[in-house]
Order: structure tokens, then sequence, then C-alpha cells
């Protein structure tokens, strides 16, 4: 069994093209792609990417942005899941409400955006007090994991592409991030996650001979069109993020 797993778009629909375009190359169809959620929120092209998830139909669990986008007033709202909103159309919305928060694939895969219980606690980083993000200690990440049948666990939320396999040999993956590279955050103290790459991020995974296999591929896609796009909203984090993966 070989399938993709994308996470935390964005809104970031050139990026997502291109991961598609290259997960097709590689011989996987549509209906072998998963979506860990995160998809709107951000200053780029929320409205376009919700009009290509909605037509790609892919199995996706719900992200704590896109949460925030169906639970938070418009004048509550970050800014960016704020900017993200505006593009939105009601069934865009309406789309994201029927999103489960965890799921299990074909019998086989366990999904979720962060964690099983809390869609914006990081599964596999802690933040340090000095907001420095780490591998967490492996007693926690097994922790989390108790309950979890599926021996391959597909998670997200910190955007940073990563592979930890438990004492028991299930494996947690996440796939990084197809659309945003570089941010910062306030929850649970302030912290950067800066991947230190533009490109887009996104997992193959595969069972050979009774054991999952992780293949992490970094996408290019045309990356400084959405630094621009950001840098005209007055978006210069987003902007310097998307053209290096660092925050200036
Ligand atoms: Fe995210």
């Amino acid at each position: 069994m070989r399938f993709a797993a994308i996470a935390d778009i964005h809104g970031n629909c050139l990026a997502l093209e291109a991961v598609l375009a290259d997960i097709l190359a590689a011989g996987i169809a549509y209906d072998h792609i998963v979506n860990l959620g995160d998809c709107f929120s951000g200053p780029l092209e929320a409205g376009r990417c919700g009009d290509l998830l909605l037509s790609l139909e892919l199995v996706t669990v719900r992200g704590n942005h896109d949460r925030y986008l169906i639970e938070q007033n418009r004048s509550a709202m970050h800014e960016s899941d704020a900017e993200a909103y505006d593009q939105l159309s009601p069934r865009h919305l309406t789309w994201l409400k029927t999103l489960p928060i965890t799921a299990v694939w074909r019998d086989t895969a366990f999904l979720c955006h962060a964690t099983p219980g809390k869609d914006d606690l990081y599964w596999l980083e802690s933040v340090s007090q000095e907001g420095l993000v780490h591998l967490k200690p492996q007693a926690e990440i097994e922790a989390l994991a108790k309950g979890v049948e599926q021996e391959l666990i597909l998670c997200a939320h910190s955007h940073l592409p990563r592979a930890v396999r438990l004492a028991d040999g299930r494996l947690i993956v996440n796939p990084g991030s197809v659309g945003c590279p570089a941010y910062d955050d306030d929850v649970p103290l302030y912290h950067k996650v800066e991947t230190g790459t533009p490109m887009a991020s996104y997992a193959l995974v595969e069972k050979q001979e009774d054991q999952w296999t992780v293949t992490f591929r970094l996408v290019p896609y045309h990356h400084l069109d959405m630094a621009r796009l950001a840098a005209g909203r007055g978006r210069k984090d987003w902007a310097s993020g998307l053209a290096t993966g660092w925050l200036s």
C-alpha cells in the first residue's frame, strides 16, 4: 500500500498544485491522498484553494485554523484567519464544518491535525522556555499515542517534516507543510518555526514487507510569486517565510 500525506496548505494554492502534480507523477491517484488540515488560513489564495480542495474530495481532517474559521466571529479572528475568511464562500465554510477531527484511512492509518485529543498541541515537538522548538521526549510522544491502534499515525501542525518510531513499532509521520514553511506563534509561548527552505513539503508512505516507510518530498514551485502576493497584502512575515523558509 502506498499513498501521500499533505498538510498545512494555508491557502497556498500554487504550492498545492505543485505538490499534486508531484504526487500524480509518482503514480498516486487523488483517492490515495490524505489531507491533515489547516487548509486556508493566511493572506494568499484561500478562495481558489477552497475551490480546488472541494473538487478533489480528499480524505481530510480539520485543523485548528480550519476550526477557528467556523467557530470564531470575523472580528475576533487573528489576521491570518480573517484574511482567509474574507475569501471563502459559504460552501467552503460548510465543507469545513463537515470535516472530522480524526479519521482512520482504509483501516490502516490514523489521521489527525495535531494530536488525537487536541488540534493545537504539537505531537512531536516541545517549545523550550527560550522559545526553541525541539524533538519532544520519547515518553511524552508515546503517551499521546495511547489508545491509537493503527500502526501508522499521521499528524501535522508544526509544519516540520519528521518521523518518529515508537517502542512498539508504530510510526508517527508529520509530512511538513505544503504552503507555509515558516511562521511564529504565541502558543504555548512565543516561538518561531523555520524550515529553512521555501519548497512545498509532503510525504509518501508505503508499506514494504510489514514495515511502513516514508519518503519526504520537497517540491519547488513559483514561491516568489506567493511571497510577492503576501508582501502586497502587507504581510512581511509571510513574504519572508515564503521567499526563503526563514522569518526575517
Ligand atoms: Fe498550520
